[in-house]
């Protein structure tokens, strides 16, 4: 039995040790935000928040988060209260296809969690492991360097992580 916090919530799963933990939050808990793209840690769509840490579900096996917490991009914000990357997401139109999308947003918080000022070698730094096929860049740039620009925006204000469902 592996236990570990999802969107604020404990869980538990009795299920091989080795499983990644992108199968578990699809599959068995149904959380479908989180995509599966290369399947190799290259692209990006399936990266969650491990202790606040962007990291690839897809190469993570289950074993590697137990007592720790998840976020998925179900669990970022609410509809009532989007986090302010949602924000700064629908603002500028970054999406296009969207499938790449929650990997982008949830990449992007996490760098902008532990640096809320960021530099633009910075941005290019931790967001270079998200690829966009529809070629967003420009975009996904314009939205971080805009939450970066409030002057007060502070981690600490986001909302607690909710359990919710997602689109697939
Ligand atoms: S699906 Fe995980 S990095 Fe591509
Ligand atoms: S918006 Fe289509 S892959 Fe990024």
């Amino acid at each position: 039995m592996i236990e570990f916090q999802l969107n604020g919530e404990p869980v538990s799963v009795d299920l091989p040790a080795d499983t990644p933990l992108l199968w578990i939050i699809r599959e068995h808990f149904q959380l479908t935000g989180s995509k599966f793209g290369c399947g190799m840690g290259l692209c990006g769509a399936c990266t969650m928040h491990v202790d606040g840490v962007a990291s690839r579900s897809c190469i993570l096996p289950i074993a590697a988060v137990a007592g720790k917490a998840v976020t998925t991009i179900e669990g970022l914000g609410s509809d009532e209260n989007l986090h302010p990357v949602q924000e700064a997401w629908l603002e500028h139109n970054v999406p296009q296809c969207g499938y790449c999308q929650p990997g982008q947003i949830m990449s992007a918080s996490a760098l902008l969690a532990s640096n809320p000022k960021p530099d633009d070698a910075t941005i290019d730094a931790a967001m270079s492991g998200n690829i966009c096929r529809c070629g967003t860049y420009p975009r996904i740039k314009k939205a971080i360097k805009s939450v970066a620009a409030v002057q007060h925006f502070d981690p600490a204000t986001v909302s607690e992580p909710k359990v919710a469902g997602g689109e697939s």
